[in-house]
């Protein structure tokens, strides 16, 4: 049997074989069920530290792999890298993260608006770097805390049907979602206005429509996105009010969907343009056990990374 892949980085879903999936869902998983009996402390990443390095906001991606570090009994060191720092007297990306290297971290978590910022990164640096979102890239925590949701609701994600709405063009955690639900056996519809869906996506192994009621008719998780208006240079929607009308779930469309279908959204959220606040706080919403997730999830990535780099010692 060939050797189990090697987890040095985690720079994307693209690149990662299914049985890495499977060994961070499971880690995740018994995390998630230790989180729930109450646990807080872990010894995985004692006298470890981790560097939180952001160059885009962030509420929840920061302070999940705060807390999944701090759980793992890591330092933690958050850098937003914002009009407080040297970023905004012309230090570069690759020297911001040197300077930071210096101080002898463990672990790189990088957000950064460029596209391939984090695989730049692993290879200047000798410590794992674990993207945290590359532009309109991969977000590949985000896909992993998603699968972790739908697997924990729905049992498999084998054989589902999981549709995608909203501003796929601009979206990592689209792309991040499409690839690894690729790998795990769903199948994907994605649906949008022509101007916010890729003008190749059905490159990416999905089925397009630009018809929620399509989308939704069969599925059995529906990914609701907020519109990246940040990534667009020219408005590509006429108005949110119109966007709301025709591709935002309200309370309407939801009535379609079939029974037992879960709604999951990344956040932030924009109420009352992609989706209804009645929607966001619905039974069928599975939104805040996202976020709960999320902490198990990086705390599985956390330990992972670590497990394979003390494999790599001699
Ligand atoms: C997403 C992101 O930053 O890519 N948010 C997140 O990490 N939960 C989605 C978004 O900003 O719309």
């Amino acid at each position: 049997m060939a050797d189990a892949q090697k987890l040095e980085h985690l720079l994307g879903i693209e690149d990662l074989e299914v049985s890495s999936i499977r060994r961070l869902l499971d880690r995740g998983k018994k995390f998630k069920s230790d989180l729930e009996k109450g646990k807080k402390k872990f010894i995985h990443l004692r006298e470890r530290t981790v560097v939180n390095l952001f160059f885009e906001p962030s509420s929840r991606t920061r302070s999940s792999f705060e807390m999944a570090a701090k759980r793992l009994d890591a330092d933690n060191i958050n850098f937003m890298a914002d009009s407080s720092t040297s970023v905004v007297k012309g230090e570069t990306l690759i020297d911001t993260a040197k300077i930071l290297e210096a101080m002898s971290p463990d672990f790189l978590v990088l957000r950064h608006g460029s596209a391939g910022a984090p695989q730049l990164l692993s290879k200047k640096l000798e410590i794992p770097v674990i993207n945290a979102g590359d532009g309109f890239h991969e977000h590949p925590s985000q896909a992993l805390l998603d699968a972790l949701t739908i697997e924990t609701t729905k049992g498999s994600i084998e054989g589902l049907k999981v549709a995608i709405i909203g501003d796929i063009a601009h979206s990592r955690v689209a792309r991040s979602n499409i690839y690894l639900l690729n790998k795990m056996g769903a199948t994907v519809t994605v649906c949008g206005p022509p101007t916010l869906l890729p003008p190749h996506v059905g490159r990416l192994k999905v089925r397009e429509t630009y018809s929620v009621q399509e989308a939704i008719e069969d599925a059995d998780v529906v990914m609701i996105l907020r519109i990246q208006f940040e990534r667009q240079n020219t408005k590509q929607i006429p108005s949110n009010a119109e966007y709301y009308r025709l591709y935002g779930l309200n309370n309407n469309t939801a009535r379609q969907l079939k029974g037992g279908a879960i709604i999951m959204h990344p956040g932030p959220m924009n109420r009352g343009v992609e989706i209804s606040p009645q929607v966001a706080d619905g039974s069928n919403s599975v939104i805040l056990n996202q976020v709960t997730n999320g902490v198990a999830i990086r705390m599985a990535i956390l330990a992972c990374l670590e497990e394979d780099r003390n494999r790599g010692r001699v």
